[in-house]
């Protein structure tokens, strides 16, 4: 018996986000219905309400969330009902080129829900990343639910479900951080905090934090970087060259997402060195560079897609690091909320007044 919730939905371009209620059907075959218990506000879900990432409205937003799984469909073996699971928006398939060469993480064909969830008139919503976790329960691929300790609290276990993730991933898995490298993360909202967080786990030297507002550069100290530039103030290429011997980091991770804060990164970076985009950019962005300068300076340009992270290997991983106070998760959360102020924790976000704020139910 399909199921009646409460849900956020975006219903069209830039218009304010409403509850509603919504339908959610059975688990069908390879699906499970789960129970969410917090889902944090990520900046991907404001794109999708600004009609940034498609026009497919009505969304249901919400894709960074932990909960319960409530039942599950045919040949479901992963899960079963009552496990803790963080939901992910990349449930890989096993059978594509990418998956065939062992490099599941960059899975082309990832897996979502083949039913659809509804308003109650059966208009049709589209989940925010393939998930719609602003809502009571939600109807995902099994594949998207990772089980992991469910000794954590729901608000922290279900910041890996993205934004954080993604950080961390974007230092230690795309940006392969390693010990006593020298790291710099352009942007230090939720995303690049936790790359800092993620460098500072892999045993970087340096971690040079660069944002234009001061409360952003603040909080990052507290993550683990050893230094901060104001890039409103200063020339942030010229000052994490002079805060590197005149040369340049070894990582730079832009976790902002326009062509300007990546200009940085490429020549923030020392000779040879990687710079990792994890910040989303929008589909009128343009990006030029003098390609002798992206000969000549060498080494790696590389995107980070949810921090090229296998959820199945990270997600119980970061879990217990968490667990043993080696990854300070908590401090993420700036505050909790309810499901119908989603549209003012937009608001904060835009303001810079938040790392994350989660949705608790
Ligand atoms: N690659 C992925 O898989 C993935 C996953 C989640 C989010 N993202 C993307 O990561 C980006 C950051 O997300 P977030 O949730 O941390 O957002 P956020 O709004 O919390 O943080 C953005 C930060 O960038 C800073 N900033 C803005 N303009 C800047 C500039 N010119 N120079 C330096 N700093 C600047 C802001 O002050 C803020 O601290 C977004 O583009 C988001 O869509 C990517
Ligand atoms: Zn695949
Ligand atoms: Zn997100």
């Amino acid at each position: 018996m399909a199921q009646e919730v409460r849900g956020v939905i975006a219903p069209g371009k830039n218009e304010p986000v409403r509850v509603e209620t919504i339908v959610v059907p059975d688990p069908g075959p390879g699906e499970a219905v789960v129970r969410v218990q917090a889902c944090g506000v990520c900046h991907t879900d404001l794109h999708y309400k600004q009609g940034g990432i498609t026009d497919e409205f009505p969304f249901l937003l919400g894709h960074e969330a932990a909960g319960v799984v409530e039942s599950v469909g045919e040949g479901v073996t992963d899960v079963a009902p009552g496990d803790f699971v963080i939901l992910n928006w990349r449930a890989v398939c096993g059978q594509c080129r990418a998956c065939l060469r062992g490099r599941p993480w960059y899975c082309f064909d990832t897996h979502n829900a083949r039913q659809k969830m509804t308003l109650t008139d059966g208009t049709e919503l589209s989940p925010a990343l393939g998930i719609g976790a602003f809502a009571e329960k939600t109807l995902v691929a099994a594949g998207q639910c990772t089980k992991v300790d469910p000794d954590v609290s729901p608000a922290v276990a279900g910041l890996l479900g993205c934004g954080v993730m993604a950080g961390i991933g974007a230092a230690i898995n795309t940006g392969n951080v390693s010990r006593g490298d020298s790291v710099a993360v352009i942007g230090c909202g939720g995303v690049g905090d936790a790359a800092i967080a993620g460098a500072y786990l892999a045993g970087a030297g340096k971690i040079i934090a660069v944002d234009i507002d001061d409360r952003k550069l603040e909080t990052a100290r507290t993550m683990g970087a050893t230094h901060t530039v104001n890039s409103k103030d200063t020339d942030p290429v010229e000052a994490v060259r002079e805060l590197t011997g005149g040369f340049g980091a070894d990582v730079v991770i832009e976790a902002v997402g326009r062509p300007e804060t990546y200009r940085q990164a490429f020549y923030a970076r020392d000779l040879a060195g990687t710079v990792v985009l994890v910040g989303v950019p929008t589909p009128e962005m343009k990006l030029e560079l003098p390609l002798l300068d992206v000969f000549g300076r060498g080494g790696a340009l590389k995107s980070s897609w949810y921090g090229d992270c296998l959820p199945s290997r990270d997600f119980p991983m970061l879990i217990d690091l968490h667990r043993q106070g080696r990854l300070p998760l908590e401090k993420f959360v700036t505050e909790t909320i309810q499901l119908d102020e989603v549209e003012k924790a937009f608001e904060r976000m835009h303001h810079g007044d938040v790392l994350r704020s989660v949705v608790v139910l």
